[in-house]
């Protein structure tokens, strides 16, 4: 039996990995970890894990890092708007090698209408597993909590917390929370087959419940003013339209979502953003 994953070194990819090889009744010797650094994961290696090359822009590299699949975690890559034919290319890639289950990181709600530019590409990757032969698990994480920690201190230092996301909330989602869900797939069984889960923290929070949390008064402002700002602050524009449609999405309810599929998986409640914050050393008021 091999369990994969792949992104193995990115943050997500690497905690996961990590999670994998503490679950109890895990052999080390069924977990593989595929990435286009092995390198960076010489410790996992230590710990037992085969470390195998694979870069999904790199077919000819996916057989070999697929070999004698069974449950595969493909973990999303971070080139959005380019990144569907790599994942589908992973996802043929597993089935060949017949993998039983494929579980992918989505977004929660990856509907036409949802603004989130993100959106599109996990739309696309779902219907491709969807239509891929191979039983699916969909791990729709909501935005992470851990991206609050820059925006917090930016807050706090500035006095002001400026967002486009109107009167919307979403349920911001720690990372840890993410990586532990995705291992509890991985190590678990056919229950999994089929399903979407909303990977969510455990409460919605909107502007004024973040202004609070960072001691910043709330500032909202429009989509063009929110990405000016964030040009002004020194984000190329490609990035600031991409955190501008975040808080598009938000403000229309598109990522409204907050369920207990962490807590049902992982057996333990998610994070709340104040925890993360605090781990991260930022002061939360509330
Ligand atoms: N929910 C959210 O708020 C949120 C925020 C940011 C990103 N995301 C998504 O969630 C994913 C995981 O988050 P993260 O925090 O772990 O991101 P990250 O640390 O930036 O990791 C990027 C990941 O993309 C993988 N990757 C990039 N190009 C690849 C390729 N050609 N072939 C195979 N893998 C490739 C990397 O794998 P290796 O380097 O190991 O090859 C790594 O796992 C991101 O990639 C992105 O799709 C979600």
């Amino acid at each position: 039996m091999s369990l994969i994953i792949t992104g193995a070194s990115g943050h997500l990819g690497r905690r996961t990995a990590e999670l994998l090889l503490d679950t109890e009744g895990v052999d080390a010797a069924d977990v593989v970890l595929v990435t286009r650094t092995p390198s960076r994961l010489d410790d996992l290696a230590a710990r037992g894990a085969e470390v195998r090359r694979g870069d999904f822009s790199e077919p000819s590299s996916l057989p070999g890092a697929f070999a004698g699949a069974t449950r595969v975690l493909i973990v999303s890559t971070d080139v959005v708007g380019e990144r569907v034919p790599g994942h589908e290319a992973a996802i043929a890639a597993a089935r060949d090698a017949g993998a039983t289950l494929i579980a992918y990181t989505s977004i929660p709600n990856p509907v036409p209408e949802n603004p989130a530019a993100v959106a599109a590409d996990h739309r696309a990757t779902e219907e491709a597993l969807r239509a891929s032969s191979v039983a699916w698990t969909f791990l729709r994480n909501a935005l992470y909590a851990e991206y609050r920690i820059p925006e917090a201190r930016a807050a706090a230092a500035s006095g002001t917390f400026h967002h486009n996301m109107g009167a919307g909330r979403t349920a911001y989602v720690s990372r840890e929370d993410c990586a532990a869900a995705a291992a509890a797939v991985l190590a678990g069984g056919d229950e999994h087959a089929n399903k979407a889960y909303d990977i969510t923290g455990p409460e919605l929070l909107g502007g004024a419940d973040l202004a609070r949390l960072y001691g910043a008064q709330e500032a909202p402002v429009d989509d063009e003013a929110f990405v000016a700002g964030l040009v002004a602050a020194g984000l190329p524009e490609a990035a600031a339209r991409l955190l501008a449609s975040f808080g598009q999405a938000i403000r229309e309810g598109y990522l409204d979502q907050r369920s207990g599929d962490v807590e049902a998986l992982t057996g333990r409640a998610p994070r709340r953003v104040a925890d993360v914050l605090a781990a991260a050393g930022v002061e939360a008021a509330a």
